[in-house]
């Protein structure tokens, strides 16, 4: 067997549009390997054999973009359809629609307040603490939007997302809290918004169709090292302190665990995600999938839904590394392990785990063009050292 051109450690967004890229615009011939079963990381998604709901398997993955590049290549492997996310929450018995807004304050504060007279009410409730006074994330949050809606919205939730009491949690872990004085309650404010018309697996199945690439699932990298090191540039989209032995330490990540049921209902919650603000209640959100594609009414099962309770958690050695904690010792650790990956001859790391970063999708796949552009094809297109 011939050794390929170009090895890519993980089929996620990250690896398959180096890939893509690699096989479509340099003719090399590219391995792609993942340890999973299947392709597309953390995206990856699958049909629910007794409802026909899609189900997004790490967790729901909402597609959305301002990023006109990265928006025209998505769209040469799907359509997208016109799905607008809202989230809505939950707490002491009422369901509010977020972010926070007019309609969210109003409704809160049982008033009909103009934009202006809202502004003013939140500016009174926030001049409690000034925010560059601000010693913990409690105190932070109130001096930016009060603390009446602070402990409705932001306490309960942040303390089960993090298994600690806000007032001992860094203020940098905010830097802002939207408040709009609208009632637009679209979750996202980005140009481009919409869930791939086939799901997420089809799209990434397109990315990797090319007879260039060739994908070898349950692989790990650990066991093909010792053939292609040096030998082969190598574009790595794992666990950096993985990749070193965690001879600098282990990086600190929190994990959800979520709990998949099918219910006996038609409609669970009559929207794709509830967020629960109170923090007797043990899980941090539901969603429910059939709600992210409305136009598919006729492929799901009648009287039937999957629902996924989500809890946050720090994360084990075990455990799905979902967000990135990022402590001072972890960016302390992050410097020595970004040295030690800059000496490693002909590799890259790149994506949320290669570079200990939380990206949302398209900033997974715009990083990966960029990769693209300014180290992969000077190298094989001029000579450029590779790493
Ligand atoms: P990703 O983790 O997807 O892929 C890395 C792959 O490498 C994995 O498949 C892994 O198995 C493989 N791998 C690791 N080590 C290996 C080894 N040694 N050998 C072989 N294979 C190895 N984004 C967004 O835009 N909208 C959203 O709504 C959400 N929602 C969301 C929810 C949750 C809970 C999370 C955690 C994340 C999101 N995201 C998101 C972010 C999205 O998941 C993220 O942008 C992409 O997964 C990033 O793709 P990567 O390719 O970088 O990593």
């Amino acid at each position: 067997v011939s050794a390929p051109d170009l090895l890519v450690v993980g089929a996620g967004f990250f690896g398959l549009t180096i890939a893509e890229r690699c096989a479509t615009e340099l003719g090399l011939q590219v391995l792609v390997v993942d340890r999973r079963s299947h392709i597309g990381g953390n995206a990856y998604s699958e049909v629910d054999e007794q409802t026909g709901v899609e189900v997004h398997k790490y967790g729901a993955h909402l597609f959305h973009t301002s990023n006109e590049r990265v928006w025209e290549y998505v769209n040469r492997f799907t359509g997208f359809t016109d799905y607008r996310h809202r989230v809505f929450g939950k707490y002491q018995g009422q369901i509010y629609s977020l972010p926070m807004n007019l309609g969210l304050i109003n409704q809160f504060f049982g008033k009909a307040h103009t934009p202006a007279q809202a502004r003013e009410l939140i500016a009174e409730q926030s001049a409690e603490i000034a925010t560059e006074d601000a010693a913990n994330l409690e105190e932070k949050a109130v001096s930016l939007i009060g603390r009446p809606l602070y402990e409705a919205f932001i306490k309960g939730y942040t303390a089960k997302q993090w298994q600690t009491d806000p007032t001992e949690l860094s203020p940098d872990i905010i830097t802002r809290l939207p408040v709009r004085y609208t009632y637009e309650n679209g979750w996202f404010s980005d140009t481009h918004e919409g869930l791939p018309v086939d799901g997420y697996t089809a799209w990434l199945t397109k990315m990797a169709d090319h007879p260039g690439i060739e994908v070898r699932l349950e692989t790990d990298f650990r066991d093909l090292r010792e053939d292609y090191l040096g030998s082969v540039p190598i574009v790595y989209t794992g666990p950096v302190d993985e990749y070193f032995d965690h001879s600098e330490g282990r990086l600190s990540w929190r994990t959800v665990d979520l709990e998949q049921s099918v219910e006996d209902v038609d409609d669970f919650q009559g929207t794709g995600v509830v967020n629960y603000n109170d923090q007797e209640v043990p899980w941090t959100r539901i969603i429910e999938f059939k709600h992210f594609h409305p136009e598919r009414v006729r492929t799901h099962l009648p009287g039937k839904t999957v629902i996924v309770h989500e809890y946050s958690r720090f994360a084990e050695a075990d455990d799905e590394p979902y967000y990135p904690i990022n402590t001072a010792e972890d960016r302390a650790k992050l410097l020595r392990y970004r040295e030690k990956a800059q000496a490693e001859p002909m590799v890259l790391f790149g994506g949320r785990l290669g570079t200990y970063q939380y990206l949302d999708m398209h900033m997974a796949i715009g990083s990966a063009l960029s990769m693209f552009d300014n180290r992969i094809r000077p190298h094989f297109a001029e000579g450029a050292p590779f790493a």
